[in-house]
Parts: C-alpha cells; sequence; structure tokens
C-alpha cells in the first residue's frame, strides 16, 4: 500500500474522534489534506474550523468549511494535525510544511491534540528529519551561528517565506535526545518565532494508518490505551 493511503486512512479515522458542536483546529500538510476533506462530509455538526496556514485555509475553503477566528473563540478546540516524526512520548518534529507556528498556537489552545500519520513517522529518537526553525530575518547569521554550536547543520529553507513574512532555518545532524531541553534551549535565542519541536505541547491522540490497519494510541496520565480499528 502506498504512503499516501496509509495517510488517508489515518485521516478518515480521525472523523470518529471528532463530537458534534465541536470547533476544529486544523494543521497543514497532506495527511491533513485528507482530513479536511472528510471533516467536510460532517461540516453541519461542528461549529467551524481554525486553520494553520493559508495553504490549508485555501483547502478548506473549497470544502466550504466555516473559517473561525481564534481570538473570536471560546469553546474548547479539537487539534487535528499530522507530524514529521514522531516518538514513544508523542513528542514531535513539525514545520516539514513551513506552518508551525501557528501550528503551535493552535496546539496550545486546543483542548486535545489529534496526530494523524502514516507509520513511517514513528522513530526511536527525534532529530533524522531536519529540524525547522522559524525565525526573524535580521536574526540568520546570529541563530546560525548558536545552532553550529549546539552540534546541528542549519541550512536556510531557500524561496520561502513563511505566512508570518519570516524564514525557515532547516537543521540536520540532530540526535535528540531531551527534545524538551532542546526545545527550551532554542526557544531562548532572540529571532527565534518558534522552533519545530513540540515536546511541551504533545499528541494526546495518535492515529496511525499502517499496512495491517489503523493503530489509536492514547497519551492520557496514567492510561495507555492501543486499539486497532
Ligand atoms: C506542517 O508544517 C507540518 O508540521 C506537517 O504536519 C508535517 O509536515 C506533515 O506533513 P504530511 O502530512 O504532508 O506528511
Amino acid at each position: 500500500m502506498k504512503i499516501d493511503e496509509l495517510k488517508k486512512k489515518a485521516a478518515l479515522t480521525a472523523i470518529k474522534y471528532i463530537k458534534e458542536n465541536s470547533i476544529v483546529g486544523i494543521g497543514t500538510g497532506s495527511t491533513v489534506s485528507y482530513f479536511i476533506k472528510a471533516l467536510s462530509t460532517i461540516k453541519k455538526k461542528i461549529l467551524g474550523v481554525i486553520s494553520s496556514s493559508i495553504s490549508s485555509s485555501e483547502k478548506i475553503k473549497k470544502y466550504g468549511l466555516k473559517i473561525l477566528d481564534l481570538n473570536k473563540v471560546f469553546s474548547p478546540i479539537i487539534y487535528v494535525d499530522g507530524a514529521d516524526e514522531i516518538n514513544e512520548k508523542m513528542e514531535m518534529i513539525k514545520g516539514g510544511g513551513a506552518a508551525l507556528t501557528k501550528e503551535k498556537i493552535i496546539a496550545a489552545s486546543a483542548s486535545q491534540f489529534i496526530c494523524i500519520i502514516d507509520e513511517t513517522k514513528q522513530v526511536k529518537t527525534l532529530g533524522n528529519f531536519p529540524l525547522p526553525i522559524e525565525i526573524i530575518p535580521m536574526s540568520y547569521s546570529f541563530i546560525k551561528n548558536k545552532i553550529i554550536k549546539l552540534g546541528g547543520i542549519p541550512k536556510l529553507r531557500k524561496n520561502l517565506i513563511t505566512d508570518n513574512g519570516n524564514i525557515i532555518i532547516d537543521v540536520y545532524g540532530l540526535k535528540i535526545l531531551n527534545p524538551s531541553i532542546l526545545e527550551e534551549k532554542i526557544n531562548s535565542f532572540p529571532g527565534v518565532v518558534t522552533v519545530g519541536l513540540f515536546s511541551k505541547i504533545k499528541a494526546d491522540i495518535v492515529i496511525i494508518g499502517t499496512q495491517s490497519g489503523v493503530e489509536v494510541l492514547f497519551n492520557k496520565k496514567n492510561k495507555n490505551l492501543k486499539l486497532m480499528t
């Protein structure tokens, strides 16, 4: 089965976790694209969606879903997004689609984060996928040097300006043994808007499209369930 089909399976399963009258936060990426299409089939049951990027907003509008302003929403939000890598603790690298800042804002505002992935995104140690960092353009040289001191190889993502008018550095060569400490450290550099490490804000539910079905993992305090559907 092709990877895209695994992404689709995960995205379709996520619909089961969307409750009536909820507000749905929507991430960015190819897996989320399948989710947007599926969500449009139950659009009358939800209050609306919060979008994490211009590219997702375009797809959301195409399917006739109502986009809400995060600043005007007071009900709990269920956030659904993909990931570039995820470990056993449900810590993630995100930002391959350059939408990491708004993704982190919505994830932080949400009461639940449902991560939808294909099985290739699961890793033991984060870092094989280059870690994206959105930065203010004038801080480029400064942050590049800081990253080299941390042992990473920074590369400017070419021909890209984020939805927020910033640039992205992708950091290669990191073996991220302690995501939480690294997230804090990189966040402390002036000029960093967002680092694509999601270890403080993690997934609550991970839906994995696999060759043999769909696996659903729950990350709840004192509760670790593993279901196959
Ligand atoms: C977008 O900025 C990322 O965080 C995405 O969640 C990630 O790149 C996953 O993308 P795919 O669903 O296309 O694999």
